[in-house]
């Protein structure tokens, strides 16, 4: 027992004893002094000045100005919680994930759920993307599916991440404006980026205003891989499916309850748990191989796309049940690390070019938001297995290689080796190519499943995604850009165009856009400008 346990106190022999039921303690500086006035800065005379002396002034001052981190660059605004994943039954014919061998095993699990353009004291209710992410505290380390409510995204590379995550955060002048705002930088970007329209149909349908998190559905988004004891690979896609169904509000209800409860979303996530209404969500499989893979169209490795669920009907595999709220929500949920590269030995990743550039991108941003290298010394991301290596010093930390030797091999028979059988072992497919800067042209076609999503939508779904582009694209002030927003829609459905072109009053229809992303000669100001003139 130490004294920082609440319940113990120094006596004042320096003795420590049990403090008595509903005793208050002495408060104490950091270093553990006893504090006499906690109200009154050390002066001298009863005007001041204040003594530079008084280091208990100094300490609670210096320790508040420093209490903020870094939000995320991305995902800022979110809310965790506890809770555990059940295995069904044995995967051993497709993975050697250890999580995946035995039905009825459970894993310790912690999730967070965000919205992604907002900053940190943003609202709840912004239409917007929303993050699920799971840790999964495996027997063989850490596993991070670090998904989205939506099963795809704005871009095939991960190279245009920093431009559309610029188009839509504030604009370095002004400062402003806010996520769930339109305005002309993000829709400027989207319509000069074809690949977007299918993640625009999801963000501007009822997915993007979830009535909470309880009836979200979760993505990997990408192309997986398990691979099994033999190492043989089969791809993969993770899907959560709320037990609860899926549930949205409408926009004026979304605008309404932002006004009134900007905290809706985390409030029903603590109110449900406090009250043991526990969440939980099935994990679903869509499994595959490369003779399937190639039967389709579009890539597999194209993050804009998914595999329609008629096609191969996602496998249950297990349960993740959230049934515990953090005792401390900047410990645990501020400060936990997702990471798209921590997956365990059975689980490998797809050439995904967009996965490919997010498992360089964790790693480096929660070096930088979190302060130090050292951040799996934060019980939050810390395994629950055992680990051994050889890592040491560094800003805060709190453990270090035990013993004479920190290196292997060694000849003191010391520190851990490392398994071929046991450790992970990248699937070993085959690549090559030339190397170069190019997209392939399987990753060409940009609306075949935009248009298939607007399509599964009933009636009044689509009335809300016309309402919604009408709505955001009306308060773009530059008319151009509003009309090779339309142009794309001519692509994805000519109804929904002409809706849209009516609500906003264009004086006659735009040609189709070209699927091609525009050559900067196609942005020339005056060929905008001439545009603008017709
Ligand atoms: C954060 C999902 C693409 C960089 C997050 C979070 C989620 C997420 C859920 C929040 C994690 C949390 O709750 O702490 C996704 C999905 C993507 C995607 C599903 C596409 C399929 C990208 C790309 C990059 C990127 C392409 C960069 C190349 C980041 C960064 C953070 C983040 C830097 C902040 C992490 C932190 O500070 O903790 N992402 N993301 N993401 N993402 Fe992504």
């Amino acid at each position: 027992a130490t004294i920082h346990d609440q319940k113990l106190q120094r006596g004042e022999g320096g003795e420590l004893h049990q403090l008595a039921e509903g005793a208050t303690p002495v408060l104490t500086t950091a270093q553990g002094g006893p504090v006499s006035d906690d109200q009154n800065s050390l002066k001298i005379g009863a005007r001041g000045p204040t003594a530079l002396e008084d280091f208990h002034l100094r300490e609670k001052i210096f320790h508040f100005d420093h209490e903020r981190i870094p939000e995320r660059v991305v995902h800022a605004r979110g809310y965790g919680a506890h809770g555990y994943f059940e295995t069904y039954k044995s995967l051993a014919k497709y993975t050697r994930a250890d999580i995946f061998q035995r039905a009825g095993e459970k894993t310790p699990a912690f999730v967070r759920f965000s919205t992604v353009a907002g900053s940190k004291g943003s609202v709840d209710l912004a239409r917007d993307v929303r993050g699920f992410a799971v840790k999964l505290y495996t027997q063989e380390g850490n596993w991070d599916i670090v998904g989205n409510n939506i099963p795809v995204f704005f871009i095939q590379d991960a190279i245009k991440f920093p431009d559309i995550i610029h188009a839509v955060k504030p604009e370095p002048d002004s400062g402003f404006p806010q996520a769930q705002s339109a305005h002309d930088n993000f829709w400027d970007f989207i319509s000069l980026t074809p690949e977007s329209m299918h993640m625009i149909m999801w963000v501007m349908s009822d997915r993007a205003i979830p009535r909470s998190f309880r009836f979200m559905e979760g993505f990997g988004v990408h192309t997986f891989r398990m691979v099994n004891a033999r190492d043989e690979s089969t791809f993969v896609k993770f899907h959560w499916k709320p037990k609860l169904g899926l549930q949205s509000v409408v926009w004026n209800e979304a605008v309404k309850i932002n006004g009134a409860d900007p905290d809706f979303h985390r409030r029903d996530l603590w109110d449900a748990i406090k009250a043991g209404n526990f969440p939980e969500w099935e994990l679903q499989v869509q499994l595959f191989d490369q003779e399937f893979a190639d039967s389709f169209d579009f890539d597999v490795l194209d993050a804009t796309k998914l595999i329609p669920e008629e096609l191969l009907p996602p496998v249950p595999v297990g349960r993740l049940v959230l049934d515990r709220m953090p005792d401390n929500f900047f410990a645990e949920t501020e400060q936990v690390a997702f990471m798209t590269q921590n997956v365990p030995p059975g689980i490998d990743f797809s050439n995904d070019p967009l996965l490919q550039g997010r498992n360089f991108s964790y790693l480096d941003t929660q070096i930088k938001r979190l302060g130090s290298t050292n951040f799996t010394h934060i019980p939050i991301n810390a395994p629950k297995c055992p680990f051994h290596h050889f890592q040491q010093d560094g800003h805060m930390a709190m453990r270090n290689p035990v013993g004479r030797a920190n290196y292997q091999p060694n000849s003191w028979g010391e520190g851990p080796r490392e398994s071929p059988q046991a450790g992970f072992r990248s699937f070993a497919d085959v690549e090559s190519g030339p190397k170069q800067r190019l997209r392939a042209e399987s990753f060409a076609d940009h609306y075949s499943q935009a248009r298939q999503f607007y399509l599964s939508q009933t009636p009044p779904e689509q009335a809300h995604i016309a309402a919604a582009l009408t709505f955001e694209l009306a308060k773009v002030k530059t008319p151009v850009i509003r009309e090779r927003m339309v142009s794309h829609l001519v692509n994805v459905d000519r109804g929904l165009a002409n809706g849209v072109a009516a609500n906003l009053g264009l004086q006659s229809m735009p040609k189709a856009a070209d699927a091609a992303m525009p050559t900067r000669q196609d942005l020339e100001p005056a060929a905008s400008l001439s545009i603008l003139a017709k």
